[in-house]
């Protein structure tokens, strides 16, 4: 897959407009900042031209495009942990992550952190989704951030499936987003890449915690029914684009909280 730069602002002697990107590049382009003691959230999300953030069988298997593909691998490459709503694990099947690629799982293993990513999933009713039930031993460990409106016997199954000490309750009606990030960042995961869904987004903009949006445009106008990258109630984030760049019609965009 060719992709080029057409604006880059995050790492400027690394490309320039124009330039096609090789592997090493792109990773550079999508590396976390440092950022000290706190974390970093970065979230990533695709939509159609007209803002569908799912093709109309409600799945985004269907508008993801190639270079959708190579980034979306390199920015979970990337992650100590992927951060989903349960409405996206649900929808989309969510399996354990699997290993990072060779090279970048090695430099983990190096640096102290986890071979996988790992999965936190935040759920006010603390339902595990079904393919997450299971565990796997080569795949990453699965987090349940939840709150206490999902009633102890709720937080007990999940206690039962995934271990005591993976099931977090992190405020009382809603799970409290900044809580939760402290929470895996204390627990060594302080790169968190949240992949939706909408609902999540939106609280995830609201709560003040997010740091950055990878968005892809994919080539299409799919009209239909789907919600948008975000959902519920309004808010008013501002994000300033620091990197795009396009792969065979698809826009890749890094939007960063100023
Ligand atoms: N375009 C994209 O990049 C993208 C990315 C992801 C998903 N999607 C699409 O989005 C759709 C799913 O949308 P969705 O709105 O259901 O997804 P969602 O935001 O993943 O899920 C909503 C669910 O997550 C939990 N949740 C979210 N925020 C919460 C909070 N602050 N506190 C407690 N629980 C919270 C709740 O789970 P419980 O119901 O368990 O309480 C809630 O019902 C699918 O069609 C999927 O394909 C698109």
């Amino acid at each position: 897959m060719v992709v080029r730069v057409l604006m880059n602002e995050v790492a400027p002697g690394a490309a320039g407009p124009g330039d096609v990107v090789a592997d090493a590049v792109l990773e550079e382009l999508y590396a976390y900042p440092d950022t000290g003691a706190r974390a970093w959230v970065r979230a990533n999300m695709v939509a159609t031209i007209d803002g569908a953030a799912a093709g109309n069988d409600g799945r985004t298997g269907t508008i993801n495009t190639e270079a959708d593909l190579v980034v979306f691998t390199l920015l979970r490459d990337l992650a100590d942990v992927v951060l989903v709503g349960a409405g996206t694990a649900r929808a989309e099947g969510y399996r354990r992550p699997g290993p990072r690629g060779a090279q970048r799982r090695a430099r983990a293993l190096a640096q102290g952190r986890a071979a996988h990513p790992a999965l936190a999933v935040v759920s006010r009713s603390a339902h595990v989704p079904p393919l997450l039930a299971a565990p796997e031993p080569d795949r990453g460990q699965v987090w349940m951030l939840t709150c206490q409106e999902a009633g102890e016997e709720a937080l007990e199954r999940a206690r039962a499936v995934l271990g005591a000490e993976r099931v977090l309750v992190l405020g009382e009606a809603e799970v409290d987003l900044f809580a939760a990030v402290e929470a895996l960042r204390e627990r060594g995961m302080p790169r968190v890449l949240c992949e939706g869904g909408p609902r999540l987004l939106r609280d995830v903009a609201a709560e003040g915690v997010l740091d950055e949006l990878c968005l892809t445009v994919v080539p299409v106008l799919a009209a239909g029914v789907e919600q948008r990258i975000t959902a519920g109630a309004g808010v008013d984030q501002v994000l300033v684009p620091r990197l795009l760049l396009e792969g065979g019609g698809t826009l890749l965009h890094r939007w960063i909280r100023p």
